[in-house]
């Protein structure tokens, strides 16, 4: 198999993810429910994994990094549970963890909903962000051309009209730089499955000190028990019921593997596949999506006359080579690239990928674009 999937999931894993989710598994429990040294070990590997997790974004209190499923429950979290929003601003390339919630609030909480597109030129979010705006929702680069939005201009406009920052760093997390509070983000959320390297499942979100959410779920927390509210402390306030303990030990160890291995090496080696990859199709008279400005690694092209599923179910099948086909749950992207109809296939090349692996998907692609022509 030659998984370039890396934007969906991210495939293999580093040795120490593995071995620190099993580890985790065999010797611990449930963290904060009980004296026991099982439970006590688990709150141990808890408060390492956070601890790990704030410095890789720069946090200096990691009680502000509250565990999640992945960037969908973090993003969920933010867009339904701030409290007294009347109007939002999505700055492009949403998936559908954003549009979805945010057509929710339109339709059921009467909150006004405006997209803009920020390329390089945030023209359009000036013009929108002259009427007040509570929430600027940000992602940070698009799973389907890879685009990378200005995420450190769009925060010093949305603050200065007054409005709060939501990034969704899904396709960021673990090959940009991110400092979050240098950054001055108000909320982000980030998944442990993609460039984090950790499992699916896994995931997190920050919240700026001195805000305050409407928690989703209520529930267990293992303190202030008598109390019939959520507890007001960060992060129990968020983490109701028992957390994904091996999940979120192996996001840590990911984590702290590309903390070593150094990000600039990840995503230019990352990026060297891609280019390599768009130039030759290119060549091969494939349809290659790639927008003006910086990119992460993920690329969409098209071929002439076939749908983007059938070209990723035949690099499955037929070569064994694993891409995505389709609209990647970000419809409003394929809007805007005139996609909407036959959807893009993408590759997303990982850490474990090589130039050889780049070699044979475009054999393969000839081969496909050869056998459509006869
Ligand atoms: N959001 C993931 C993707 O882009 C699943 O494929």
């Amino acid at each position: 198999m030659i998984y370039l999937d890396n934007a969906a999931t991210s495939w293999p894993k580093p040795e120490e993810v593995y071995s620190r989710a099993d580890k985790v598994l065999r010797s611990a429990a449930n963290p904060g429910r009980g004296g026991h040294r099982f439970s006590r070990q688990s709150a141990e590997a808890l408060l390492l994994a956070r601890e790990a997790m704030a410095s890789f974004f720069s946090v200096p209190d990691s009680r502000q990094v509250i565990f999640t499923s992945g960037a969908t429950h973090g993003l969920n979290m933010v867009l339904l549970g701030l409290p007294g929003v009347k109007r939002i601003i999505s700055t492009g390339s949403e998936h559908n963890s954003i549009w979805r919630p945010l057509e929710f609030l339109r339709q059921h909480r009467d909150v006004e909903v405006e997209y803009v597109e920020s390329g390089e030129n945030l023209e359009d979010l000036k013009k929108s962000l002259a009427r007040p705006a509570d929430l600027v929702v940000v992602t940070h680069a698009s799973n389907v051309t890879g685009h990378i939005y200005p995420l450190e201009e769009i925060v010093s406009q949305a603050h200065a009209a007054g409005a709060l920052v939501l990034a969704d760093v899904s396709q960021s997390a673990g090959v940009l730089p991110l400092d979050f509070v240098g950054i001055g983000l108000d909320f982000a959320s980030f998944p442990g499955h993609k460039g984090l390297l950790g499992p699916p499942g896994s995931g997190g979100m920050y919240v700026r000190p001195g805000l305050e959410l409407t928690p989703l779920m209520l529930g267990g927390t293992g303190a202030n028990s008598h109390d019939p509210g959520p507890p007001p402390a960060l992060p129990d306030r968020y983490e109701s019921g028992t957390v994904n303990l091996s999940g979120i030990a192996g996001m840590a160890a990911g984590a702290e593997f590309l903390q070593n291995y150094g990000l600039d090496k990840v995503l230019s080696h990352e990026l060297d596949l891609r280019r390599q990859a768009a130039q030759g199709l290119c060549g091969l008279g494939a349809q290659v999506y790639v927008p003006d400005g910086k990119t992460v690694g993920v690329l969409s092209f098209n071929l002439p006359g076939i749908d983007s599923g059938d070209v990723a179910g035949i690099l499955d099948e037929v070569y064994g080579i694993a891409v995505r086909g389709g609209l990647h749950c970000s419809p409003r992207s394929h809007d805007a690239l005139g996609t909407s109809h036959q959807g893009t296939v993408r590759i997303s090349p990982g850490l474990f990928n090589s130039a050889r692996d780049i070699d044979q998907l475009l054999t393969a692609v000839e081969e496909i674009i050869g056998q459509g022509r006869r």
